[in-house]
């Protein structure tokens, strides 16, 4: 029986700098770090010279088993986390939704009977709360309890959307705990204009999606949930921002003396609103709200990334199936699933765009950040005695293709076909247990709840 693992002769890696040592895993914590530690026969040591060696990749953004009334997405928990795992990720915090008419806690027990025990990589839940009244405020102190510490509210979506004084409300409901809330910021009145005029017109396919969905729709909400949260006097997160304008939005309010966070996904840093013209039906499979954007947009947000302006990379995980699902769309683009996968490709497409920034920068983006603004650190989110044994070993040298030949996410395409990237997951412990190796899945399924 094994006792300890032993990572041997690699580089650790922290935003303040990288170190060469030995780091020992005992059970499902870190048991030791020191320059050298000594091995015996009941050890098993693992030579991870040449690699980094990272705190567990942390997603804070995905939608697994998650039900859009007329369908699910085609990832699961199992099979999100199982892709999650290969490409190096090893927490993820999912997108546990309140239906109308659900309390809270039925929301949250829901995503737990679609998680538990099924899980590849550790999970939290962010409560998205779309039916605001006495009862579900009533709900607040026990969904903490219940561990959930992140929310979301919607300003688009007619079916999931909140109006700025329920905003206020929430915002304020979680204040006592230190809540933090992410919104998915768009105004969706405009938006529900903007798309009855292009179908209006005969426009009904992909190419309409960004234009119903322009960049002043983003920079309104963020403005609109910037002041609400200086009313509630809040630290506030403004999930997958998307353009130029909705940033200039929160350098507004940061320059009033506002902490607002700010995360966006690879897909606003690495495609552009041309795909949606793509041939035939294709465009449809980068259908997700907000769309892509111009490719000055990216610029912009590659430059505040290098900046620090924006604190974490996640992916807005949101898969569904393009031979099947995106085809419910076919003659209205209204009708296209939003959302695309990205959950196993964030780490090596990051790690490629940025590669100037260095493994410290990385380890910020896509761990420590999250861990920190989620509440999860020092849990997650760094290397270090006591904290658990969530560990990606990175090759930076390894080069290779994104294909949806060699993906393990459950869907039929990948938005990154045919990228070369640089740099793979060598091996992923969660909980200090092997996960993944060479980009393919243990049979472990070792992921638990995260209670916060
Ligand atoms: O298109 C997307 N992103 N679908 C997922 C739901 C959301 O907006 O977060
Ligand atoms: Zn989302």
């Amino acid at each position: 029986m094994i006792d300890v693992i032993i990572l041997k002769n690699g580089t650790l890696v922290s935003p303040e700098g990288l170190r060469k040592a030995d780091l020992a895993i005992k059970e499902n914590r870190i048991f030791l770090i020191a320059k050298t530690i000594d091995t015996s026969p009941e050890d098993e040591v693992v030579d991870v010279a040449g690699c980094w060696v990272f705190p567990g990749f942390i997603d804070a953004h995905t939608h697994l088993s998650a039900d859009i009334g007329t369908m699910t997405t085609s990832d699961t928990f199992a099979t999100g986390t199982r892709a999650a795992v290969c490409g190096g990720t090893t927490s993820i915090v999912d997108f546990a939704t309140q239906d109308k008419g659900m309390t809270l806690t039925q929301a949250i027990e829901r995503w737990h009977e679609k998680a538990d025990g099924l899980s590849h990589a550790n999970y939290a839940f962010h409560l998205a709360i779309t039916d605001w009244n006495d009862a579900s405020k009533a709900e607040i102190p026990s969904i903490r309890q219940a561990g959930v510490t992140s929310f979301k509210c919607y300003l688009a979506y007619d079916a999931l959307k909140v109006n700025g004084g329920e905003l206020l409300d929430i915002l304020e409901a979680v204040k006592p705990f230190g809540g933090m809330m992410g919104v998915h910021c768009e105004i969706g009145e405009i938006i529900n204009e903007l798309q009855s005029r292009e179908l209006s017109l005969g426009h009904t396919s992909p190419a309409a999606h960004p234009r119903s969905r322009p960049a002043e729709t983003e920079a309104a909400a963020i403005d609109e949930y910037c002041w609400v949260a200086r009313l509630a006097g809040m630290p506030v997160n403004v999930v997958h921002l998307s353009t130029a304008l909705g940033l200039e939005a929160v350098r507004r309010a940061r320059g009033k003396g506002q902490i607002v966070h700010i995360e966006t996904c690879p897909q606003y840093l690495l495609l552009d609103e041309s795909n949606y013209e793509r041939d035939g039906f294709e465009g449809a499979k980068y259908v997700m709200s907000p769309p892509l954007r111009k490719p000055f947009d990216v610029e912009v947000l590659r430059q505040a990334v290098r900046e620090g302006e924006i604190e974490t990379i996640s992916t807005d995980h949101c898969a569904f199936t393009f031979g099947e699902q995106k085809q419910a769309g076919l003659h209205n683009f209204t009708k296209i699933p939003n959302g695309a996968p990205g959950i196993e490709h964030r780490p090596a497409l990051m790690a490629t765009l940025f590669e100037k920034l260095g493994p410290g920068r990385l380890c910020a983006l896509l761990s420590e950040n999250q861990a920190r603004i989620f509440d999860m650190y020092p849990r997650k989110g760094v290397l270090r005695e006591g904290s658990d044994a969530d560990i990606t070993v990175w090759d930076p040298s390894q080069q290779w293709t994104i294909s949806q030949q060699n993906q393990h996410q459950n869907v039929d395409y990948t938005p990154y076909e045919g990228f070369n990237v640089k740099g793979k997951a060598r091996f992923v412990y969660v909980n200090g247990i092997l996960a993944a190796r060479d980009g393919e899945p243990t049979s472990a399924v070792a992921g638990t709840y995260i209670r916060r």
